[in-house]
């Protein structure tokens, strides 16, 4: 039988990676776009093919979809470089291949954004903006399209066990906040559930891990992890908010992600669980090494 195309943009990232891997187990054949195919690393033995080329840049894309039956993007800016900006990356580069996916004749997009995207975006926050464009723009495309709303990723939350390591953890108020996040390997395995699936066609599909923690508990699992006594100290929330315009001034995407804190904080990040991959595992392997 002949195997269905899918083109992964992403493929080199932290979710791209498990994509991939998942897709590929699931016996798709598998198209990963690389801004450098050896970004694949231990993940190229799961791409059929690697197209190299500049998402941000559509004259590279021409033959980019060639055969290709469904698109999945995770691709994404995930720095606080000043260049190129969200709105190249987020934005124009997954409408350059919405773009391309619309003309080279691709059925299904299935497009990672955030968990609660539409009411970040309406809180003003530009890189979830972004994401949320394109979210628009694949619904007003004519293309069948899932959407796919994580929480966050197991591996954003390895911040807190190094700020642990490093003898302080700090949280936002009380850290009370709440947020189940999710491995990738769980995620991808979501993504694949959902292309597998025909009642996900055009479905929002918002999902996080399988265990639920307040910010101070991710602290406190990770000063457990490293054998130590926790020590957490939190960042009142008026100086989150009244420092977050002078901030913008020197750096947008840092002023930016406060933003989505103190959005988080009010919005809550729990989405429902999904998975296998518990970050206390994650936690005993980082403080092992
Ligand atoms: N992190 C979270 O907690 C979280 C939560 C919810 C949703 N999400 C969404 O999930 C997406 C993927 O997250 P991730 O952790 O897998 O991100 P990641 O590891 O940073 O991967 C981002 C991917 O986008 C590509 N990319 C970045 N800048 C680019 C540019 N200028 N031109 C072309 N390609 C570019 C990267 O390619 P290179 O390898 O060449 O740089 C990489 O393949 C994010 O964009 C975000 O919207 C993330």
């Amino acid at each position: 039988m002949t195997k269905t195309k899918v083109l992964v943009a992403g493929a080199t990232g932290y979710l791209g990676g498990n994509i991939v891997r998942a897709l590929h187990g699931r016996g798709y054949w598998v198209r990963a776009l690389a801004r450098k195919e050896s970004r694949l690393g231990d993940n190229r033995p799961f791409c059929d093919e690697v197209v190299e080329a500049e998402a941000t840049n559509p004259g590279t894309l021409n033959d980019l979809v060639d055969g290709a039956k469904i698109l999945v993007s995770s691709l994404g800016k995930h720095d606080f470089k000043r260049k190129p900006t969200a709105r190249q990356v987020d934005y124009q580069a997954n409408l350059n291949l919405l773009q391309r996916a619309v003309a080279g004749g691709v059925e299904h997009v299935v497009f990672v954004s955030v968990f609660n995207g539409g009411a970040l975006r309406e809180r003003g926050i530009d890189s979830i903006a972004c994401r949320e464009d394109v979210v628009d723009a694949i619904k007003a495309s004519g293309l069948t399209w899932t959407i796919i709303r994580p929480t966050g990723f197991f591996n954003d939350m390895k911040d807190f066990f190094h700020m642990a390591a490093k003898g302080t953890g700090w949280v936002i108020g009380d850290g009370a906040q709440r947020i189940n996040p999710i491995h990738g390997a769980d995620l991808a395995d979501f993504i694949g559930d959902a292309l597998d699936d025909p009642r996900s066609r055009g479905q929002e599909r918002s999902v996080g891990g399988p265990d639920t923690f307040t910010f101070r508990e991710i602290l406190e699992l990770a000063f457990d992890a490293l054998r130590r006594k926790p020590k957490v100290r939190g960042l009142p929330f008026w100086l989150l908010n009244g420092s977050t315009p002078l901030v913008g001034l020197v750096n947008p995407f840092v002023a930016d992600l406060m933003r989505s804190v103190a959005a988080l904080s009010e919005l809550g990040a729990v989405a429902p669980p999904y998975g296998t991959h518990h970050l206390a595992d994650l936690f005993l392997e980082l403080a092992a090494k």
